[in-house]
């Protein structure tokens, strides 16, 4: 089994939905100890945000690039590839700001690939990657999931099914700034429900 561990927290290991991701692949490796795991700390290892150039880049013929637009491109397949060699992707995802770490908008970016990761139809788009899992841990300081004020669950199942990846289930650490009890409280529960899954 692969795994693919991606985490968004700015505080890198010490971000509560990094320590919750190292704590479920600790027990994957438990039950799967031959599983090989591949981390992609989008903190500690920033992508660039999606600018003019590297989407001209994606754009451009491959006979046609520069060497740093041909860089760009494999950068991207290279992230890509780390998706598609992935049995299993667990993903670390903080609320900032309402949203989604910016560091992880900017993978979103590398890998949404048309006629790569997606195509278009006649029928909408196609996802092109399959037989994947996703377990998302997202962590919040505040109350969000099940409310219209979750736009973030919505977007990462939007994402993940848009390339081909509908298998995916969220864990939820809520609460982590309303209180030391209820902190222990939303830690304990996630980690409850990460053993279950
Ligand atoms: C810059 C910043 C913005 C935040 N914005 C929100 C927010 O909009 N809603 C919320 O519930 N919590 C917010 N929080 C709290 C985080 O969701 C919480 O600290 C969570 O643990 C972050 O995950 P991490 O510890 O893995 O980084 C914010 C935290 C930071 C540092």
């Amino acid at each position: 089994m692969n795994i693919l561990v991606i985490k968004s927290s700015v505080f890198g290991d010490n971000g509560h939905s990094s320590s919750l991701v190292n704590d479920q692949v600790a027990a994957i490796q438990a039950q799967h100890p031959d599983a090989q795991v591949v981390v992609r700390d989008l903190s500690a290892d920033p992508i660039p945000h999606l600018d003019g150039e590297r989407v001209g880049a994606f754009f451009t013929a491959a006979d046609q690039r520069t060497s740093e637009q041909q860089a760009v491109d494999d950068f991207s397949l290279a992230l890509i590839d780390e998706v598609k060699a992935a049995d299993r992707i667990v993903l670390g995802l903080p609320m900032y700001n309402f949203g989604i770490p910016s560091q992880l908008k900017s993978w979103i970016d590398h890998v949404a690939r048309a006629g790569i990761t997606f195509r278009y139809t006649e029928n909408g788009p196609q996802g092109l990657l399959d037989n994947k899992s996703v377990t998302v841990v997202a962590a919040r300081g505040g109350l969000y999931a099940g409310t219209e004020n979750d736009t973030v669950t919505p977007y990462i199942k939007l994402f993940f099914g848009f390339i081909g990846i509908t298998d995916v289930s969220f864990v939820y650490a809520e609460g982590l700034n309303m209180g030391d009890e209820a902190q222990e409280k939303a830690l304990n529960e996630a980690r409850e429900a990460l053993q279950a899954g």
